[in-house]
């Protein structure tokens, strides 16, 4: 296993670099994708080791990180795009490709069918129904890792303070305000249909709600003790009761699941 893992790193590494170009727009997007990669291999580990997982589950949970996103780059080369709504779903074009490789092949059939659920369900609106604990858990590991880096990429642009420095496709017109049915989905805790999202302040709103699909005590920690949520909370507009009302639960819902232990049999 160690061998194979060092081969897909390896593979991994040397593939994202084949789509490096002098375009500096497109070199922009295939960079930040790059690092997003390996942060999120790098927070898929450090879950595993926090969960108490063997070291076979948590090079499983690497290798997951690892290839979670590889989809992209081929999105981007044949769409030039990164919207799957506008090209197609960046998680299966990754099955797709992991397809093609002979190495994935060396991986049992059970571990193999583990790391394609992990990351086919990695950007979905829920994970597919299965009675597998331990694919349900890995796929709840990317989910948890890949949302703590995304509100790293993201907050410049949620919060409109360095427009400047966000990559020229997530640039769009900042201070909105939220509309007023996303208002009320905050207030009863739910989760936003995105094709619903009609204003920038919608868009802020979506990635807030996305506190309420964190699988573990961990992750959510940490995306508080970085400060994403003050932020977009800071930047939300306007600031009437019902808005108020969105931030006061979930501020206790922070509260209480920030003092619940994660157990790795969930
Ligand atoms: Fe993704």
């Amino acid at each position: 296993m160690k061998n194979l893992w060092k081969e897909m790193h390896t593979w991994m590494a040397n593939y994202m670099k084949s789509f490096y170009t002098e375009d500096a727009e497109v070199q922009n997007g295939i960079h930040l994708k790059e690092l997003h990669t390996g942060y999120v291999t790098a927070h898929c580990r450090e879950l595993a080791v926090h969960l108490g997982l063997g070291e076979h589950e948590r090079r499983l949970a690497e290798i997951v990180g690892l290839f979670h996103d590889v989809g992209r780059f081929r999105q981007y080369s044949l769409y030039r795009t990164f919207n799957d709504a506008q090209s197609e779903d960046h998680a299966d074009l990754g099955l797709k490709v992991l397809s093609e490789l002979p190495f994935m092949k060396e991986l049992s059939e059970e571990d193999e069918a583990l790391v394609r659920f992990a990351i086919g369900n990695h950007n979905k609106r829920v994970i597919a129904p299965t009675e597998d604990r331990r694919k349900l858990r890995m796929a709840k590991i990317i989910r948890d890792a890949d949302k703590l880096d995304i509100y790293r990429v993201l907050r410049p642009y949620l919060t409109g303070t360095d427009m400047e420095g966000a990559p020229n496709f997530i640039k769009v017109q900042a201070g909105q305000e939220v509309s007023p049915d996303f208002i009320e989905i905050f207030v009863a805790g739910g989760q936003a249909d995105y094709h619903q999202i009609r204003t920038h302040g919608d868009r802020k709103l979506v990635r807030l709600l996305w506190v309420y699909d964190i699988n573990f005590s961990w992750t959510l920690q940490r995306i508080v003790e970085a400060g994403y949520v003050d932020d977009i909370i800071a930047s939300l507009e306007p600031r009437n009761e019902r808005m108020e009302l969105g931030i006061e639960r979930l501020r206790s819902y922070i509260a209480e699941k920030c003092r619940t232990e994660d157990r790795m049999d969930i």
